[in-house]
């Protein structure tokens, strides 16, 4: 079955369903970042496997600038402990915008890594001067994304013109003895790791190492450890999306961090890194367009944290080849719920190794509950598989997916398990 993956078809659909969504503005304050054309748009998801879906534009690139910040973040961790980080930056949400002059009035300390005076403060810590500092920043970024990464030299300087706010919060910083560097070395680095410059697929990759507890999913790279993980996403769930943070958290439900390009990626834990890109941006400095494609890849998906946990086994429980009738028959042996990113290894295996027999059964027995995406994408995968020659049955015996077509309306037959058990043997 050579043919595009459904998933790709569904992230194609997720793009077009947010044609509309035209709200917003090209963020500015970056003269550079204005020029940008607002139009463009790009969705991709990473598993925990390391397989990237993309769809649109997904090879533009554009500047990573806030969506640096976890990743700085983690970083810091790794190098000094989180118990050296923690005292010079909280971790309370602030409810303000990200580039809020403000530090916490009791601690005197940033509120958390996410706003600019935290980032700030994070970024002084990964190394002793600015080009150490950014280095590895690079380096990191590059690992995790599988390619050299680099920095847009245009908009680096672009923003270095421009960046008095952030000067203006490093000398407070600096006034409370919580930079390593001088303000204008902090601010010229901090400014240069934000114009890393990635496409949606270097970003999706980026977030299912976080999704997969630190652990690179292609190279086996332990790039951050389990607890500095889980701390950085307990803290992006708060305060990753800044004065917004609560309507996110409870709309889109997943630990997430935008960037004033119109970049956001999204982490689920277990299951998969996402990353939409869209440059027009909302009140709080997010991808208007991008927040509408992660509410609908939220809702589909079921990728809500606070929905009941689905487990993150595969569906394929096992694939036998035996006799029905007289006629050789493959048989795909399905488990338990059926949701994106458990069905995602079944549509993979069948798309890399095609069913061999002409007659194909889905045996559905063991399996629980059929989310509505995944329904679309089984009966996509089953069109597929009919326009290329295959009879298909499912044994369906709980009626999980009732009246189930392929995406062309077609009707599959269904079969008893007696129906199998009577020829099987
Ligand atoms: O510091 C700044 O203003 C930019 N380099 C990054 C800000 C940003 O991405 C805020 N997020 N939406």
């Amino acid at each position: 079955m050579s043919m595009q993956s459904p998933i790709t078809e569904y992230l194609a659909d997720i793009i077009a369903a947010t044609n509309h969504v035209d709200s917003g503005a090209v963020a500015d304050y970056i003269p550079e970042l204005g020029a940008a054309d607002p139009n463009l748009v790009a969705v991709a998801m990473s598993t925990v496997n390391g397989t990237v879906y993309a769809s649109g534009d997904a090879e533009h690139r554009f500047t990573i600038q806030s969506m640096s910040k976890p990743f700085a973040y983690a970083l810091a961790i790794e190098t000094h402990g989180l118990e050296t980080v923690l005292d010079r930056i909280g971790v309370e949400p602030s409810g303000e915008a990200f580039n809020e002059l403000s530090l916490d009035p009791e601690t005197g300390k940033p509120r958390n890594p996410m706003i600019n005076a935290g980032a700030i403060t994070t970024h002084s810590l990964i190394g002793d001067d600015e080009d150490a500092c950014v280095d590895r920043m690079l380096a990191l970024f590059s690992r995790l994304a599988e390619r050299p990464i680099e920095i847009d030299e245009v908009v680096a300087a672009s923003e270095l013109e421009t960046g008095d706010r952030n000067l203006g919060l490093a000398y407070l910083l600096h006034a409370s003895n919580a930079l390593r560097q001088d303000p204008r070395t902090v601010v010229t680095g901090y400014i240069r790791q934000c114009a890393a410059s990635v496409n949606v697929r270097d970003l999706a990759l980026m977030a299912a190492t976080l999704a997969n507890g630190g652990v690179q999913p292609n190279t086996g790279e332990r790039v951050f450890s389990r607890m500095g993980t889980r701390h950085l996403l307990s803290v992006m769930t708060s305060c990753g999306m800044y004065d917004a943070a609560g309507d996110w958290l409870t709309t889109v439900g997943i630990p997430a961090k935008s960037g004033v390009a119109g970049g956001i990626i999204g982490v689920l834990p277990g299951q998969v890194g996402v990353a939409v890109f869209s440059p027009r941006l909302d009140a709080h400095g997010n991808s208007a367009r991008g927040v509408e494609m992660m509410k609908l890849l939220s809702d589909d998906l079921g990728l809500h944290l606070m929905e009941a946990s689905r487990p993150a086994r595969s569906s394929l429980r096992e694939t036998r080849t035996t006799s029905v009738d007289g006629r050789p028959a493959t048989v795909y042996v399905l488990q338990g719920d059926l949701v994106l990113s458990s069905i995602e290894s079944l549509v993979r295996e069948l798309i890399d190794n095609p069913p061999p027999t002409e007659l194909v059964v889905f045996d559905m027995s063991r399996v629980d509950e059929v989310l509505p995406v995944a329904r679309r994408t089984s009966a996509e995968t089953a069109a597929k598989l009919i326009d290329e020659g295959h009879q298909i049955a499912l044994i369906d015996p709980e009626n999980t997916i009732p009246g189930f077509r392929d995406s062309h309306g077609r009707a599959v037959e269904r079969w008893t398990s007696e129906h199998m058990d009577a020829t099987d043997r």
